[in-house]
């Protein structure tokens, strides 16, 4: 599919989509989120795919937030809709099989915060300004922030973030857990493909299926936690990869996996 304001890349098993709207800080604005869904629906249904690096062009913002042309006509009914839009299109990249790594490349703000929460890891720039500055706004984050900054760094610091709507840098956000590593900006895509080579090098199925248990970490209590984990390690013992993963250690070898 053709799309105008996102590039989609493939490389091997890897794709790399940039949102690409330079000239508005790459916010993002209802034409965006629907080109980000059909790109998912499109890579989930490459069976070629299986990591997706999410950054945005140009070297200073990733996503600078929801439009906030399009927030501000909004009324309750638009509120609603507008919210449940942006948080169905985050869930679908939670929840999807595809591993996503935000390469946080700038401003990270708002929905942009909300988008790089809702990938499995992040990697930013050390140039990277992230934060909720919605009530500078007025509104409230609505693409689940106020639900994934809190799971990430703890209900102290969430509000201390969306309550004054400050920015931290690249250092602050990797020292409260709000992103996994920190690299020099000209480095950030580089070191995104390789973290993405060294997964892909894994067990396909072993990777989504520790996927689908940490998600459920966040979800649920640990009793029902930790039954999801017996029932998913039962179905990964099934697979032929985890046959061919404990011969090759066995044998000292390399593991060839078939992704079986
Ligand atoms: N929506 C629409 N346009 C935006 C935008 C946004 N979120 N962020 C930046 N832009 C536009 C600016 O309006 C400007 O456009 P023009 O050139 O046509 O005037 C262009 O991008 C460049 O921005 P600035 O001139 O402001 O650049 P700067 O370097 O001076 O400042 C910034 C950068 C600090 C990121 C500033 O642009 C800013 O504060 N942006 C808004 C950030 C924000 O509040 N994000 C949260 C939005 S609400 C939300 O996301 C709710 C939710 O939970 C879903």
């Amino acid at each position: 599919m053709e799309y105008k304001n996102i590039l989609v890349e493939k490389e091997g098993s890897l794709a790399v989509v940039t949102i690409n709207r330079e000239k508005a800080l790459n916010a993002l604005n209802a034409d965006i989120i629907s080109e980000l869904f059909a790109a998912w629906s499109e890579l989930e249904d490459d069976k070629e795919i299986r990591a997706v690096i999410l950054t945005g062009a140009g070297e200073k913002a990733f996503v600078a937030g929801a439009d906030i042309n399009e927030l501000n006509k909004l009324d309750s009914i638009g509120g609603l809709e507008f919210a449940n839009r942006g948080q169905s299109l985050f869930w679908k990249i939670e929840n999807s099989e595809l591993v996503t790594i935000a390469a946080v490349n700038g401003f990270a703000l708002g929905g942009g915060c909300e988008l790089a929460m809702a990938c499995d890891i992040r990697l930013a720039a050390d140039t990277a300004k992230m934060g909720q500055p919605e009530v500078n706004l007025g509104i409230i984050p609505g693409y689940g922030g106020t639900q994934r900054l809190t799971r990430l760094v703890g209900e102290g610091t969430a509000k201390l973030l969306i309550f004054t709507g400050d920015m931290v840098d690249g250092s602050e956000a990797l020292r409260i857990g709000l992103v996994d590593r920190v690299y020099p900006a000209a480095d950030l895509i580089e070191e995104a493909k390789k973290l993405a080579g060294k997964i892909l090098s894994k067990g396909p199925a072993a990777i989504t299926s520790a996927k689908r248990c940490v998600n459920m970490a966040s979800n649920s209590t640990l009793d029902s936690g930790l039954k999801f984990e017996v029932t998913e390690f039962g179905a990964i013992c099934a697979t032929e990869d985890s046959k061919e993963g404990t011969a090759a250690f066995l044998e000292k070898r390399k593991p060839d996996f078939g992704g079986k």
